[in-house]
């Protein structure tokens, strides 16, 4: 119970990290809060989280929809009367060579990636403030760290991601508020699934560990990160990669 009462907005919660981080935050006492463009995803976890016994709710929302997050945010605060963890964790891929790649490839990963963790941080950073106490966890990537082949957009996004948590770990420690990014390397997870099986075994065998990470050992990650165990880690872009990169 790590997470007792702490109330944690996940975004992308539907699906992969973001499912088994709302699991894991719920079985550690978290009142969480799921939202994604799944609407049948949004129900579905939020009626298994509270047949388990957890608070939770859940918000039809799309993070480039600054409307909506706003929505979303003043109900959580009506609700639950705080903010204390956001973890930005909705992401997409649109892969293409970059001289393949078209301007609206770019533009959807930048808006969905990038902008929508900053509008949802924006969002809730005046009520952390006005607290004095706050946790903002990113998904960046390992690629957000040494880039990937037909990955311009995701890259320029994860590498961005990380850039404003070193930024707002600067500007907001003395508020009381930590920033960190998490950089997963290959997680078992429907983005990942939907790749060709031999391109899965390939990245596997790059793996020291030679498999790739289940979601639940990324959910671990953030799990530690918003707890007050965690009470000096600020501006880290910590790596969850198997050893990939070695
Ligand atoms: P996933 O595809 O399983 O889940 C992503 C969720 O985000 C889905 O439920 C989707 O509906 C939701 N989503 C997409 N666009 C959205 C929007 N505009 N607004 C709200 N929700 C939206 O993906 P996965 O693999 O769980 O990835 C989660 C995060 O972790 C992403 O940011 C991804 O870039 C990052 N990551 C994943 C890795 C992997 O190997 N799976 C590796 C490194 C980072």
């Amino acid at each position: 119970m790590r997470l007792k009462d702490k109330v944690t907005i996940i975004t992308g919660g539907a699906s992969g990290i973001g499912l088994a981080t709302a699991q894991k935050f719920a079985a550690e006492g978290a009142k969480v809060v799921v939202c994604d463009v799944n609407q049948a995803g949004v129900d579905q976890v939020v009626s298994e989280l509270a047949a388990s016994g957890a608070t939770a709710a859940g918000y039809l929302v799309d993070v480039t929809n600054t409307a909506q997050i706003a929505s979303m945010v003043a109900d959580v605060k009506q609700k639950f009367g705080r903010i204390d963890v956001l973890v930005n964790n909705a992401g997409i891929t649109a892969d293409a060579q970059f001289v393949k790649m078209t301007e609206e490839q770019f533009d959807r990963v930048i808006d969905i990636n990038l902008k929508g963790t900053y509008n949802c941080a924006r969002a809730v950073i005046d009520t952390m403030v006005e607290q004095g106490s706050g946790v903002l966890l990113n998904a960046s990537s390992v690629v957000g760290v040494y880039g990937n082949f037909g990955q311009t957009n995701y890259a320029a996004t994860k590498f961005g991601v990380i850039g404003m948590v070193k930024t707002w770990s600067k500007e907001l420690g003395k508020k009381g508020i930590r920033a960190n990014a998490v950089c997963p390397g290959f997680v078992a997870t429907p983005m990942v699934k939907a790749m060709p099986e031999k391109v899965i075994q390939a990245m596997e065998e790059r793996v020291p560990m030679r498999r790739m990470a289940q979601p639940e050992e990324i959910a671990n990650v953030y799990a530690f990160l918003a707890s007050d165990e965690a009470s000096y880690i600020n501006g880290a872009a910590i790596e969850v990669t198997g050893g990939v990169t070695l």
